[in-house]
């Protein structure tokens, strides 16, 4: 070894060995690449055009009338009391606001918060992939062994033996999402009926992220997994406001669970971030209650987009994968004829000019995704034009 090799090691020694077995976020990086080169930017999941403005003005009331001082550490009541309402309203199910919510800062730490509320060493977690990145560091600083099943294109669709093996004693929660990112897939109700009856055999929580639950095309239903039978008291829904009302920045989230799990959940929460910024909360509320045509004028428009999206990737020969929900399309870049994701993401970003996710970071074995990369168009139709613009450059 080298001396400086030999001084590299020492260092490392004194740093965690959790976060040795993990690299940064593949997704935030390529933004900062995306920054570095001038690409436009369909790589990291945050939309480029404005926030409805009566949340905005909202957030802006709240800290006029100084709402501005540390909110209960699970979650101001009336943000608590829009979550219960809107659940129920949309889902049919119906929770208490004492008991069963806590507000964090954005969906990432509920998820977070929750997997260090109910692991134990030697418990494993079933994670879907390709899976958001985020769900690997999830299991690793939670101390979850991961267990994953494929979901395979051109449906993402599991095969249910593969899904049954993954499941044991030492099964304590499945990660789910839906609709999912990256591969648009929505769970029918008879997958989840399938899941729900392994989580049930196995006494098994489910962890639900249901972030893109109103981004929705061609008639498909959402269905939350704490609605079916027998999973009200199992399921943690993990939800925020990121994405339902464009304000990726406020990092406002939460997590509905059972009264035991919660009460582990808020303890993890208030020592990691004590809570999620107040008057953001507060503004929260009035989002939460929009009427039902703003989330129809959502969804719409992002059929718009995902249309737009597809047409633009299919003339520049992309192999595409129809999204049925959330904001993202993956693709299959065999035909380019690079020698891996990496490699033509690297090409795409730096002599292109289009920044997007290599395959590979959704994938536990990076070989299993180096034909795909991901591409979001949560983005106005300026910024997709200009995308259109630079992959016509591009020769399949
Ligand atoms: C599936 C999924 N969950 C969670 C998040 C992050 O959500 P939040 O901004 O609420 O932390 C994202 C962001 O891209 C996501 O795609």
């Amino acid at each position: 070894m080298s001396t400086p090799e030999r001084a590299a090691a020492a260092a490392r020694r004194m740093l965690s060995a959790k976060a040795e077995k993990f690299t940064e976020s593949v997704i935030r990086e390529m933004t900062r690449l995306a920054m570095k080169h001038g690409a436009v930017n369909l790589a990291q999941g945050f939309p480029d055009f404005a926030a409805p403005a009566e949340v905005k003005e909202a957030a802006r009331q709240a800290i006029s009338d100084d709402i501005n001082q540390y909110a209960i550490t699970w979650g101001a009541r009336p943000l608590r009391d829009a979550i219960a309402e809107k659940f129920e309203r949309t889902q049919g199910v119906r929770v208490d606001p004492e008991r069963e919510i806590t507000v964090c800062c954005g969906s990432t730490e509920a998820m977070m918060s929750s997997m260090m509320g109910i692991i134990n060493p030697g418990d494993e977690v079933v994670v879907f992939e390709p899976f958001y990145e985020n769900y690997g560091p999830d299991a690793i600083l939670s101390g979850a062994t991961p267990r994953f099943v494929k979901l395979r294109p051109p449906d993402w669709t599991f095969d249910e033996t593969e899904l049954a093996r993954a499941f044991g004693r030492n099964t304590k929660a499945i990660i789910l999402n839906t609709p999912n990112n990256p591969t648009g897939k929505v769970f029918s109700r008879e997958e989840l009926e399938y899941i729900r009856d392994l989580c049930v055999a196995w006494n098994a929580f489910c962890i639900t992220d249901e972030i893109y639950e109103h981004i929705l095309y061609d008639g498909a239903k959402h269905i939350s997994m704490a609605r079916l039978e027998g999973m009200r008291d199992r399921t943690i829904t993990v939800n925020g406001m990121s994405k339902t009302y464009s304000v990726t920045g406020w990092r406002v989230g939460w997590a509905i669970a059972p009264p035991e799990a919660t009460s582990a959940i808020r303890k993890v929460h208030d020592f990691l971030t004590v809570g999620a910024a107040a008057p953001l909360q507060e503004s929260g509320a009035l989002a939460l209650r929009l009427p039902q045509s703003y989330y129809d004028k959502l969804a719409s428009d992002y059929r718009g987009r995902r249309d737009r999206m597809l047409a633009i990737l299919e003339s520049a020969g992309f192999d595409v994968f129809k999204p049925r929900g959330a904001y993202y399309i993956m693709t299959d870049v065999s035909r380019f004829g690079y020698p891996n994701d990496v490699s033509f993401s690297k090409y795409l970003v730096e002599k292109i000019g289009v920044a997007v996710v290599p395959g590979s970071s959704f994938y536990n074995d990076p070989r299993d995704g180096a034909r795909q990369v991901r591409f979001t168009f949560c983005k106005t139709e300026k910024t997709l034009a200009a995308a259109e613009e630079r992959l016509s450059r591009l020769c399949a």
